[in-house]
């Protein structure tokens, strides 16, 4: 049986589509390995919304390459779609490049492969009969499920590559996505995380599925019929502020299950940045959704994106989103420098912001991110947030999970307690982590 490394880059559609390439491959006689030095093939699924990313791969490859052994080497993911061929020239010891729908056609391009057949380039349409389901033995999680709701990006925005890389929005039928969840929590799955590029721009071709159900858009119906199904903890990532609307909230309001956790990218706290990002928002309408999550009873953790240094960003933009950072009081926050993207509008502008003032922005930001963080934070403190056990520690008694509203929680218990929800007591707050004690 021939062995296939796997290895993923980037955002959470990535990590779900490596769970069905696993699959696929599983089904068709392949072995899947966590151990690159043994495998006859290694695949690296890509991400190219960053420079740095694209040359992370490029180390990875010729790492491989010079390991001694000789597997074949397979690039799929965003990298591979938007070079297709090219991809061999700019990088030696490749056998196939497979792009972001050409994933259900993973094992013939291996078998190809294996069989000397030459190199292989596919970056065509998804088959009609694309399967998207996950086999329980290759998801990242047991009990733990990424559903993807909608595909691809229409919006645009002028830095970014994800409309190229990714194509059109298509969003899948909701009465499809709500038989799998309903499917997933009869398999033991507690959380379901519905995934896209923008979640809430989610807009199906049909009603099917979402009849009589209250809500302004079609993403509203789809959260109100998943909670329906009884699962434990829904999420949902990533949301688009210009169709951010407040009947989510009301959604979030009535289902407890419907987990108190929103995400939502603002890039940057000046209006005229955010005219050049072509975001299609104002800070002032952002301002409103955070005083309507803000507001809600539900204690609703907020996280965002936030790029520094977007071409023509001025020292007073700048000190704009700062104070943008100390208002929303986010719970995080990934901040990035911006990186000119070959292909995309930002790339014909002039990428004024030098590196050295990109870096101490960036710092800065990260600094005052940091005490907003840490003083938000305090609010957990002596309180009971519910966890989904979601790992062990080999060497102690300590497990570590997440809470509804997404923070890895870190705290003593009995392995047996994998897969449950349970309650812990906050008494400790770091950035990126609670710590607690079991209630019992
Ligand atoms: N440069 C820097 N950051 C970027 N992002 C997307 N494109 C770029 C770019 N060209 C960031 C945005 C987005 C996140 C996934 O990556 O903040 O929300
Ligand atoms: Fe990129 Fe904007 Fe689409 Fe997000 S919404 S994927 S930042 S183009």
């Amino acid at each position: 049986m021939k062995k296939v490394y796997l290895e993923t880059f980037g955002c959470q559609m990535n990590v779900s589509d490596s769970e069905r390439i696993s699959t696929t491959l599983a089904k068709d006689g392949f072995e899947m390995t966590a151990d690159e030095t043994v495998a006859d093939v290694v695949i690296f699924n890509t991400c190219s919304v960053r420079e740095k990313a694209e040359h992370k791969l490029f180390t990875r490859v010729g790492h491989v390459r010079h390991s001694g052994r000789k597997p074949v080497v397979g690039i799929m993911g965003c990298v591979a779609q938007l070079e297709g061929e090219t991809l061999f020239k700019k990088i030696q010891g490749v056998d196939f490049v497979l792009g972001t729908r050409a994933v259900g056609r993973v094992s013939a391009a291996v078998d190809a492969s294996l069989s000397g057949n030459g190199k292989i380039v596919d970056v065509g349409e998804r088959d009609d009969d694309y399967d998207w389901t996950v086999a329980d033995t290759h998801r990242h999680s047991p009990y733990v499920a990424f559903v993807p709701i909608i595909e691809g990006c229409n919006k645009f925005c002028t830095y970014c590559i994800v409309p190229f890389s990714r194509g059109r929005e298509i969003s899948f039928s909701a009465k499809n996505i709500v038989s799998q969840v309903a499917d997933l929590r009869l398999k033991g799955v507690r959380e379901v995380h519905l995934i896209g590029q923008n979640v809430n721009s989610y807009k199906p071709e049909s009603d099917e599925g979402l009849e009589r159900l209250e809500g302004k858009s079609a993403f509203t119906k789809l959260l109100r019929a998943t909670a329906a199904t009884g699962i434990d903890r829904i999420k949902f990532t990533t949301s688009f502020p210009r169709d951010f609307r407040s009947d989510i909230v009301d959604a979030i309001e009535d289902h407890e299950n419907l987990c108190n956790w929103v995400h939502l990218p603002v890039q940057s706290g000046s209006d005229r940045v955010l005219r050049g990002m072509k975001r299609g928002h104002t800070i002032d309408k952002y301002f409103k959704i955070i005083d309507r999550l803000r507001s809600s009873p539900r204690d609703i953790s907020i996280t965002t994106d936030i790029i520094v240094g977007f071409p023509g960003e001025t020292e007073e933009d700048f000190r704009d989103t700062v104070e943008l950072v100390e208002y929303c009081g986010y719970d995080m926050a990934y901040i990035f420098k911006y990186s000119p993207r070959p292909g995309t509008p930002a790339f014909e502008m002039e990428d004024d912001v030098s590196p050295a003032e990109k870096t101490i922005r960036f710092l800065e930001l990260e600094r005052v991110q940091r005490r907003v963080q840490n003083e938000r934070l305090k609010r957990y403190l002596g309180k009971t947030v519910k966890v989904l056990v979601e790992g062990s520690s080999a060497r102690n008694d300590s497990l570590t999970g997440h809470s509804t509203c997404h923070k890895v929680v870190n705290f003593v218990g009995n392995k047996e307690m994998l897969g449950e929800i349970v309650e812990v007591e906050v008494n400790e707050v770091k950035s990126n982590s609670l710590f607690g004690v079991l209630k019992q």
